[in-house]
């Protein structure tokens, strides 16, 4: 039966490049989960906790700051309802910071939606999405329809961080609202029936 606990949204911050843009994106889009009472937000930001980029020999061990870095993500990961990547377009594809965060995980990703904030060039990170949804489609995710594009990324945002277009801020709620209606349903659905496939 659905509760109106809160969904434990994990927001992915997936560009760790110097001088990112990324985090105008995400402020702003933490802005709209702080309005809402549906849904509380933990910011998995991968400049602040990197992951390591080199991967062990099947059955091999990790050595102990691999797994202490590990450690400062794979939890939240695991105790998210749903998730919201807010990704750049980087070569007509999305970071390889977060490709890397995807691999290092797998059931922490099973059962939940994901909702896209993308912002890019002339792109609006669009094509970066696009393939996020085949990437996490074999992580058993839903990903959410509606997204929320930012082309041109730097002159669409003003001096205090707000989106120019209003449009985006209506898009924003159109996509939140999806996503919780995922959230809601898969959440049911794993405590029902744990995601085992
Ligand atoms: C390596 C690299 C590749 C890029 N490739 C594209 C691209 O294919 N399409 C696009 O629209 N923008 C592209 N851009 C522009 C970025 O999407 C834009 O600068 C964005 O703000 C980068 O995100 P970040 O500042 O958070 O790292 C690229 C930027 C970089 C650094």
């Amino acid at each position: 039966m659905s509760t109106n606990q809160e969904l434990q949204i994990a927001v992915v911050i997936g560009s760790t490049r110097t001088g990112r843009f990324g985090p105008v994106v995400a402020d702003w889009l933490l802005g709209h989960l702080d309005a809402r009472d549906d849904m509380v937000a933990d910011v998995v930001d991968l400049a602040v906790t990197p992951l390591p980029t080199v991967m062990p020999g099947f059955g091999g061990e990790l050595p102990a700051e691999e797994i202490e870095l590990l450690a400062a993500v794979t939890p939240r990961l695991a105790a998210a309802d749903a998730f919201l990547f807010v990704t750049p377009e980087y070569n007509h594809s999305f970071p390889a910071s977060l490709k890397n965060a995807i691999d290092w995980h797998n059931q922490q990703w099973h059962g939940k939606p994901i909702g896209f904030v993308s912002y890019g060039g002339l792109s609006g990170g669009l094509r970066a999405v696009e393939q996020l949804r085949v990437v996490m489609a074999e992580l058993n995710t839903v990903t959410i329809r509606n997204t929320v594009s930012f082309h041109g990324a730097a002159q669409a945002f003003d001096a205090d961080g707000k989106p120019r277009d209003p449009a985006a801020d209506a898009a924003a709620k159109t996509m939140l609202d999806q996503l919780v209606w995922w959230a809601q349903a898969l959440r049911d659905a794993r405590q029902a029936r744990p995601f085992t496939a």
